[in-house]
């Protein structure tokens, strides 16, 4: 749907006229590696995609938030001064959730009518949910700054830290920063570094993959489950961590403990599912910090070995993979061409990420999606999509 397109619609809805609407969207993203690290204080190398959500918007004054999407029956009427009593919606609580962080920061929720336009699968790995809460956010706290007279641009690393706040404290998935990180930070053609310890430090390095692209290839299972996996891997490595603190008394979190001091001391960790996740997450550090030099010399078949990597540890250690990711993974390393090949996310269903060579890329859609289809009986989908900006207004 194109802009104007989305505020035709959004007239449909709510009425009045097309001056007053205004646009905000944040995209998704694609994690390159250091999956699963970011709960642990560790590394993380993701850049925002160009699909995103979209929202059109308009500030009311009758103490409501009210919502809908372009794509779902789902209406939404929040009252503001009773943002706690919606954790309940099946959608739209990622946004209620949103409200209320902004609010604990001393942002004034405006009453306002919106409209959601996602142009990212639901559901699909690439953080369609960090994106509308990202984009949400953006949304009530330039309204915000606007009602009370700032003219400071948002803090878009507040942003990242509201979504996050929201799934932490108000759908209950415990999740990381990355996802609403890269939403809000992300900038077209660049990958964002970033130590999950010190927000602040992130860096933005240019991709320079000449030749190559990364190819997006999608599950399409539906997850179930997934957020209580999620929760109780991240439970495993703090468990990981503090039998690890008892030798290692100035760490503060597994990001803090090298590849030699986990060595040392992992006879420490009693349990040997906890002592496997921890290798990964430690070692996944190592990993990002090898990828980043490995693109800075160029060396994108280095890159490569190293997705693989990766892949192979939430496979096999992190055990976060599943038929249909392995399936997707092992049939794209199979395509002349790839030089490496993980799932990227949580994992449990979604996507994986691929590294192609450009001339490769018709054939290893063709190859790949027949293979699967074969294999498990419906099929994938595939996106070759470029590196995008973060949250921002579209004017
Ligand atoms: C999900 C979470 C992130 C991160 C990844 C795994 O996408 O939202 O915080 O933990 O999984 O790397």
């Amino acid at each position: 749907m194109t802009i104007s397109e989305l505020k035709q619609e959004f007239i449909k809805h709510y009425g009045g006229r097309e001056d007053d609407i205004r646009v905000f969207m944040s995209p998704g993203r694609v994690n390159l590696i250091g999956e699963h690290t970011d709960y642990c204080g560790g590394f993380v190398f993701p850049a925002a995609i160009t699909m995103g959500t979209y929202i059109a918007a308009r500030k009311t004054n009758d103490g409501l938030i009210k919502m809908r999407a372009t794509d779902l029956p789902d209406y939404v009427e929040a009252d503001i001064t009773k943002l706690d009593d919606y954790k309940h919606l099946k959608w739209g609580n990622y946004q209620i959730g949103v409200a209320v962080e902004l609010q604990k920061r001393g942002y004034t929720i405006v009453p306002c009518e919106l409209l959601f336009d996602d142009t990212i699968p639901h559901g699909g790995g690439l953080s369609s949910s960090a994106a509308i809460e990202v984009a949400t956010a953006l949304t009530f706290a330039t309204f915000s700054n606007e009602a009370n007279g700032i003219t400071e641009p948002v803090n878009m690393i507040e942003m990242a830290l509201c979504g996050q706040g929201s799934e932490n404290n108000y759908c209950g998935v415990n999740c990381g920063i990355m996802d609403q990180f890269a939403s809000a930070m992300g900038k077209k053609d660049h990958v964002i570094f970033l130590d999950c310890k010190k927000l602040e430090d992130y860096k933005l390095v240019p991709l320079k993959m000449d030749g190559y692209k990364i190819v997006i290839s999608n599950t399409n299972k539906k997850r179930s489950l997934a957020d209580s996996k999620y929760n109780e891997r991240r439970a495993e490595t703090e468990e990981g961590f503090s039998e690890l603190k008892a030798a290692l008394p100035n760490a503060t979190c597994l990001g803090d403990i090298s590849l030699e001091e986990f060595e040392a001391n992992k006879h420490l960790i009693k349990r040997d599912i906890v002592r496997q996740r921890v290798t990964h997450v430690i070692a996944e550090d190592d990993r990002v910090l090898k990828s980043i030099e490995a693109l800075q010399n160029g060396d994108i078949l280095e890159f490569g070995r190293l997705i693989n990597a990766s892949g192979d540890s939430l496979r096999d250690l992190y055990e976060v993979t599943g038929k249909e990711l392995d399936t997707l993974v092992s049939e794209a390393r199979k395509v002349d061409g790839t030089i490496g090949s993980r799932m990227t996310g949580a994992g449990f269903g979604g996507c994986t990420m691929s590294i192609v060579r450009e001339d490769a890329v018709e054939a290893f859609i063709e190859q790949v999606g027949k293979a699967y289809n074969e294999i498990i009986g419906y099929p994938a989908s595939f996106y070759v999509d470029d590196i995008g900006d973060g949250g921002h207004e579209v004017k």
